[in-house]
């Protein structure tokens, strides 16, 4: 499979080095073989149709920065639609997330679907932002539209409750999508004032340094969308979630909580198909009250009852695992049927 990778950060390096250690299982378990015929980041683009050299991509990356230093013989650098222009079967799309209009996200996504690109992206924004118009637009082109990194990062959360509850119709989920603003809260809890703690998550590289994405909810805001629209069909935006971050809660608020045998955690939930994220009181003895960076969700289904998964919610090498997931599924779905 041809593959253009727009984006190649922590989550695009991730996935290189993990073709790289799995290229003979790939093929023989999943008859997998990719090939990256182009390689996108901030400062410009590389095309090499015969297939990229993966590991001297990492090598120039790391000694100058970026992908366009790459030379080989077949190779050239572009600057304009090479999403578009270069023929392949799959953009993985892995530029940062941006909850304002999407960019370049939503761009390059339209763009790879428009010219019969199957998109695997870990970026939120898109889906946040627009995920009915581009499911449609997916539909139109008869291409697929995989993200099952943009929930849960490694964490298999979406596709356990669309695949293992397959049959069943989910009424209602609630959860932690997002391990910064837990991990400020366990801190929180064993005593640390919220600038305090926070400042801890910044100095172990779990917070950004601008982290108000996650501190206000908007991430989880993100989140709740994304499950909404994917696994219980409706037709939402970031912009229906009810948000409230975690800044205003105090140590009183948690220490109470606490003599009640219960957290605070920041919680994405819906309730009578409303969309909701806010700091809530969860009782410890409750699957999801999960520590430090984990995520965790309770799907409430029809039939099987509550059914619960908890995992790890971010890193590179994690959510890169998701991408290779989405990849092996369009493998089996287009390529076998
Ligand atoms: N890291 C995680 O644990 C994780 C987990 C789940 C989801 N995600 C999502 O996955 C996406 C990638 O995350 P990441 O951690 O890999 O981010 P990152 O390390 O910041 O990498 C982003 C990459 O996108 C490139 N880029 C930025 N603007 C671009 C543009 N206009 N055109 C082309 N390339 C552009 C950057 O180029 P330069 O290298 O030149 O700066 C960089 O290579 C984000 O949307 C993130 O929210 C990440």
């Amino acid at each position: 499979m041809r593959l253009i990778i727009v984006g190649f950060g922590n989550v695009g390096q991730s996935f290189a080095k993990l073709i790289l250690s799995r290229s003979a299982d790939l093929y023989s378990t999943y008859g997998v073989n990719p090939r990256i015929v182009a390689c996108i980041d901030k400062k410009g683009a590389v095309v090499c149709p015969s297939g990229i050299d993966l590991q001297k991509l990492l090598d120039i990356k790391k000694i100058k920065g970026t992908v366009v230093e790459y030379r080989s013989e077949g190779c050239k650098s572009l600057e304009d639609d090479v999403v578009e222009q270069t023929d392949s079967d799959v953009l993985l799309e892995l530029t940062p997330t941006n909850l304002q209009n999407g960019e370049p996200g939503i761009s390059n996504i339209i763009s790879a679907m428009r010219s019969g690109k199957h998109v695997i992206t870990t970026n939120k924004g898109p889906l946040a932002l627009a995920f009915p118009s581009l499911m449609e637009l997916a539909n139109y082109n008869n291409v697929m539209l995989r993200f099952s990194g943009t929930v849960g990062g490694g964490t298999p959360i979406l596709e356990f409750a669309k695949r293992c509850l397959k049959g069943d119709r989910i009424l209602s989920f609630k959860g932690i999508l997002n391990g910064t603003t837990n991990y400020v809260l366990t801190r929180m809890e064993q005593g640390l004032s919220f600038e305090s703690a926070l400042r801890d998550a910044q100095e172990k590289g779990i917070a950004e340094a601008t982290p108000e994405l996650d501190i206000d909810g908007y991430d989880a805001a993100a989140k709740v969308s994304i499950i909404a629209n994917w696994v219980m069909g409706m037709k939402k935006t970031i912009c229906d979630v009810e948000r409230i971050g975690i800044a205003e809660v105090t140590l009183e608020r948690i220490e109470e909580a606490q003599k009640r045998n219960n957290s605070i955690k920041l919680i994405g939930m819906t309730e009578n198909r409303k969309l909701i994220v806010r700091p809530m009181e969860v009782s410890k003895f409750d699957p999801i009250c999960v520590n430090g960076t984990l995520n965790a969700v309770t799907f409430s289904s029809e039939h099987s009852g509550q059914q619960t998964i908890i995992g790890r919610g971010a890193g590179g090498m994690e959510t890169a695992s998701a991408v290779l997931r989405d990849l092996i599924e369009i493998k089996n779905s287009v390529y076998e049927m």
